[in-house]
């Protein structure tokens, strides 16, 4: 089944999948918090031969939350193919379906990108990477806030229940699954 064809007998997200979005935007949630103390601590470590304990758990906590991150997405991706979801709730309109469609596989593209060029990053000498790293956080950053800004335009603009489905709150049947 391509990625535009979802399968129409079955709408809704299971709670495992609800439960691994959530997981993955508050990992990401916290390498945006956290990035400031991260590129000191970075810093420091490229300054200093030994580095502080402090510094040793911000990076340390960074790429493992990032590979966690990458784990997730994995999982959520084959979670996705046993259970395909219809995008934006399987809006009427063609070309928002497609867009919704094109928008999260972008996003899965670029937190892909993010861990892969983390991991370069980290564990090589390739500057090239760190560069990509640091300009993906805008590209994976505007796709987000877009993300969130579709969210809350199918609560308060379209008054469908997309983003209650994904909260798990719908009141509609057929948009949210209490289990697997
Ligand atoms: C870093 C943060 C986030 C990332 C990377 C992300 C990524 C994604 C992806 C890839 C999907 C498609 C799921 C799939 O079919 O496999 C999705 C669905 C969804 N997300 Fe997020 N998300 C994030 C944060 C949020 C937030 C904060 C909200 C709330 C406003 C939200 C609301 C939704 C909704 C409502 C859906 C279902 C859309 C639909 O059924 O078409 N997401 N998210
Ligand atoms: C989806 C996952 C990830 C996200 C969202 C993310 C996000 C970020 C952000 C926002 C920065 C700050 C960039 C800047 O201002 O220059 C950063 C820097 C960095 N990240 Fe990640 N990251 C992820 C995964 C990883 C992984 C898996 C690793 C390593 C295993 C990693 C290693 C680094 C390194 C080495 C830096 C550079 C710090 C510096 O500028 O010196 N990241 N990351």
């Amino acid at each position: 089944m391509g990625w535009l064809e979802p399968n129409l007998k079955n709408p809704g997200y299971t709670k495992t999948q609800r439960h691994a979005h959530w997981w993955v935007t508050a990992l990401v949630a916290g390498q945006y918090l956290g990035q400031n103390a991260l590129v000191a601590a970075t810093q420091r470590m490229d300054a200093f031969s030994t580095p502080s304990f402090a510094d040793f758990l911000i990076t340390s906590y960074h790429s493992l939350a990032g590979l966690a991150i990458l784990v997730v997405l994995v999982w959520r991706w084959q979670l996705r193919r046993k259970n395909p979801v219809l995008a934006a709730g399987g809006m009427q309109n063609k070309s928002w379906a497609v867009l919704a469609r094109a928008w999260h596989l972008s996003l899965y593209l670029a937190l892909v990108g993010m861990a892969l060029t983390g991991v370069a990053s980290y564990y090589t000498d390739i500057t090239a990477a760190t560069q990509f790293h640091a300009v993906g956080k805008w590209v994976l950053g505007t796709l987000v806030i877009g993300h969130v800004l579709a969210g809350l335009v199918h609560w308060l603009v379209f008054r469908d229940q997309v983003l209650q489905g994904m909260l798990g709150i719908s009141r509609d049947a057929d948009t949210i699954r209490s289990s697997d």
